[in-house]
């Protein structure tokens, strides 16, 4: 079991008082999550202890940034259980994962015509990419719908499969607006059966829950470090060897080459060939230290308790008037919970929690098609971790029944 109260002492931002001289009470780590103090003792370490440029110095402090940063290669190969440390590419964030995808393996294996499958609940870093390839080459970008239930419409998909014979399948394991967790394993088998890839955004899902990409087979899979107690400017693309060795190159440059001539150039291997340039190199290693964290307290623990202060928030958010929430109730959902007051524009009901002290996230959430499915402009969201308890939940109610009042 998680005991939230005895994690919190560790974030020393949620030490903080708010404007209304009470504990911070941060609802915001869908949009990204604070930072425990060994995180940030790792940041502070490598700068005063070993910092110099990795891969290229021969002398000690070099050679230990370079042994720090693939030493969390490691733990992230073990973290999502991949085969080879090989198959982890550095990144600057899951957008740009998503990117690398879409631009390589994308512009090398799908030609005008060809459909990419993807939902009406991917975040815009899933969904832009796409389009911008759909411009570039005239691919097609279809859609599984959602149901009126906030679920993946499972029939729908079967069908798209059928008609419309996808190379690529992309879908979120966990949606940043609704919470809902498609069934991904089975959608990844029912995508290889139809003869299409499966990438998964694991932004909202990889810090939430116990992920194996061999187990799921998926084929690539994007997530990013500051939404998992790590730091900002660092996320990752896992990708199977077999593909990865095929793809060409993204970005060119430094590090990501094996012989340069004038006018020629060869490719470095795997995972270096997708790493052009200086990396994030305090990132890397302090995410080493985000892992070591997430690790100790167990993922399945990590879920555990998100399911259950997650089901305690939905039972107390309704019982607050004219509030609706957006995502299932129950059953398979991650820890983001979403929601409209009848009478307040959510900006409004953002701001006033502000000032007392809540942090939660108002807007379209980087979703607008999800909204328009909804016919809302905007959602005031939740988004729980390790370190939110019930006392949490009592302040946010607390502070949205006095909105109430105000404007009810
Ligand atoms: N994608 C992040 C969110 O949902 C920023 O808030």
């Amino acid at each position: 079991m998680i005991d939230s109260t005895k994690i919190l002492q560790d974030f020393p931002l949620l030490q903080q008082a708010g404007p209304d001289g009470k504990r911070i009470c941060y609802l915001d780590s869908g949009a990204t999550s604070q930072k425990p103090q060994s995180v940030i003792d790792a940041v502070t370490n490598y700068y005063e202890q070993f910092n110099a440029n990795v891969h290229r110095g021969i002398y000690p402090i070099s050679e230990r940034a370079t042994k720090e940063t693939e030493s969390t290669r490691n733990k992230i190969r073990d973290f999502i259980h991949a085969a080879a440390s090989s198959e982890i590419i550095f990144t600057r964030n899951a957008t740009e994962a998503i990117n690398l995808v879409a631009r390589s393996w994308g512009e090398a294996n799908l030609k005008a015509g060809d459909t990419v499958l993807l939902s009406e609940m991917e975040h815009h870093s899933n969904l832009v990419p796409w389009y911008m390839l759909a411009e570039k080459i005239g691919i097609k970008v279809e859609f599984i719908p959602v149901t009126d239930e906030f679920l993946l419409d499972m029939d729908a998909y079967h069908q798209l499969l059928k008609s419309r014979a996808p190379k690529l399948v992309s879908v979120t394991g966990m949606s940043n607006v609704l919470g809902t967790v498609p069934p991904i394993k089975e959608m990844v088998r029912e995508a290889h059966a139809a003869g299409a890839l499966f990438l998964m955004d694991g932004a909202q899902s990889v810090p939430h829950m116990s992920v194996d990409v061999q187990d799921l087979d998926v084929d690539f899979l994007a997530f990013s470090a500051h939404k998992m107690l790590g730091p900002t400017g660092l996320g990752f693309l896992y990708g199977k060897k077999a593909l990865l060795n095929a793809m060409p190159p993204f970005l060119g440059g430094g590090d990501m080459i094996g012989k340069v001539h004038l006018g020629s150039f060869t490719c470095a291997e795997l995972p270096n060939k997708f790493e052009a340039g200086t990396p994030s190199i305090a990132e890397e290693v302090s995410f080493g230290a985000a892992i070591d964290y997430l690790r100790l307290l167990g993922m399945d623990a990590v879920y555990e308790h998100e399911r259950q202060l997650t089901a305690y928030a939905i039972e107390k958010l309704r019982e607050i008037p004219g509030l609706k929430i957006f995502g299932p109730l129950e059953g398979a959902r991650g820890s983001a919970v979403s929601f409209t007051l009848d009478y307040v524009h959510p900006h409004d009901v953002a701001d006033i929690l502000g000032s007392r002290g809540v942090c939660v996230r108002a807007g379209h959430h980087c979703a607008m098609p999800l909204h328009e499915r909804f016919r809302v402009p905007a959602t005031t969201r939740a988004s729980l971790y390790i370190y939110n308890n019930e006392e949490d939940i009592t302040r946010l109610c607390e502070a949205l029944l006095y909105v109430y009042k105000l404007f009810g």
